[in-house]
């Protein structure tokens, strides 16, 4: 069905294949992932030098780690002598330098060579030269990005300008304080469903009423299906017998300093392009990270922070856990039942935005438009 065609109220999706076909997933990683900036890790997760992380970044894998100036680095996590993975790692610390497991050339903190069998017998080879290939790499909000263009867009343009254009100006975020609060649980969820959907789904709130029944308790405004992200500068309100953002609508944790009266008791959304999700409460921040791992399978890594006071004293945080752990699981349950369909005959054109969901249209002209040669 062509747009043309549809009623006022309807506009298209993208056709099923964008969902399921491997050589646009690998565009998509070329064109959209390997171009951007992407978020890597979050940055207390490097405390010391040595600390790392590896995890992937389109077809890359990448090393992020600390050097010892304190300065976080990342590099491409491929040796430079025959190419093996260097790190095989998810995570870890090593002492002063990272040893390839083959034939154990020897790289610094700062990805210099600084070792290998016999180097020394070959004086023409230049270190830094055949040291790591290094990526962009910026910290904000506490987390790690990383960027593998050779040209990296502008971080305050695309980054930070997707937070001012839901929010209104990046104050309202900075009153969260995010960069000092601390990781209070993580869940790692595998899910069975291309990237695009996960962002379909976050992008809009048309099935809160269906699938969210604690959401929309929490919530009240969530049940007429409009999403916090389809307006500016808004924020969902608690409903008025909540006391907080939990599971029971129960009490939550200690306020944040800096967020604003007008703040307050309020839900915010915001979609960071191509993979970050912030979602943002009086007394914590729930950040979310997808790793798109192939056209059928996304690794949305999920990070609940609190006040650093609050995680160290050890108080309680599963009520407001819980209530966030289920809506993602809700979520990945419903891209879970509709990957399979973007396969079928039904969907081969696509299928339809209701106008609570047309800002999507403006999400999936844009991946067109980065695919584009
Ligand atoms: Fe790494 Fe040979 S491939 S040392
Ligand atoms: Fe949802």
């Amino acid at each position: 069905m062509t747009t043309a065609s549809l009623p006022p109220s309807l506009i298209a999706t993208l056709p099923g294949e964008h969902y399921t076909d491997p050589g646009i997933f690998a565009l998509e990683q070329e064109r959209i992932f390997e171009s951007m900036w992407f978020c890597a890790a979050r940055a207390p997760e490097l405390a010391k030098p040595g600390s790392f992380r590896t995890c992937q970044v389109g077809r890359e894998s990448v090393l992020v780690t600390r050097s010892r100036d304190g300065s976080v680095k990342a590099f491409l996590n491929v040796c430079r002598h025959r190419g093996a993975k260097l790190c095989t790692e998810e995570s870890g610390e090593v002492r002063r330098a990272f040893q390839c497991p083959y034939h154990a050339w020897t790289y610094g903190l700062d990805g210099k060579l600084v070792a290998a069998p016999n180097l020394t017998s070959m004086p023409d080879v230049d270190r830094t030269e055949y040291g790591l290939v290094s990526v962009a790499v910026r910290e904000w909000l506490g987390y790690v990005w990383v960027c593998l263009a050779d040209t990296p867009p502008s971080f305050e343009e695309d980054i930070m300008g997707a937070v001012v254009e839901r929010l209104g100006d990046v104050e309202s975020i900075d009153r969260y304080d995010i960069d000092n609060l601390q990781l209070g649980r993580r869940i790692t969820y595998d899910v069975k469903a291309n990237w695009k959907l996960v962002i379909e789904n976050f992008m809009e709130c048309y099935h809160c009423a269906t699938i969210h029944p604690e959401l929309t308790e929490v919530l009240p405004e969530f049940a007429d299906g409009y999403a916090a992200q389809y307006y500016v500068g808004h924020g969902a309100e608690f409903g008025e017998d909540v006391q907080g953002f939990t599971v029971d609508g129960s009490e939550g944790l200690d306020r944040i300093p800096g967020v604003a009266d007008d703040q307050d008791r309020r839900y915010y959304a915001i979609t960071v392009k191509p993979q970050v999700f912030i979602n943002l409460v009086p007394d914590h921040v729930i950040f979310h990270r997808m790793y798109p791992m192939a056209h059928d399978r996304t690794i949305v890594e999920c990070d609940w922070l609190y006040l650093p006071h609050v995680v160290e004293s050890g108080k309680d945080v599963a009520r407001s856990v819980e209530l966030f752990h289920r809506v993602n699981q809700q979520d990945f349950d419903a891209c879970e039942r509709t990957q399979p369909g973007m396969s079928s005959r039904v969907y081969a054109k696509g299928g339809v935005l209701v106008p609570s969901e047309h800002h999507i249209g403006e999400f999936h002209a844009w991946v067109q438009e980065r695919l584009l040669p």
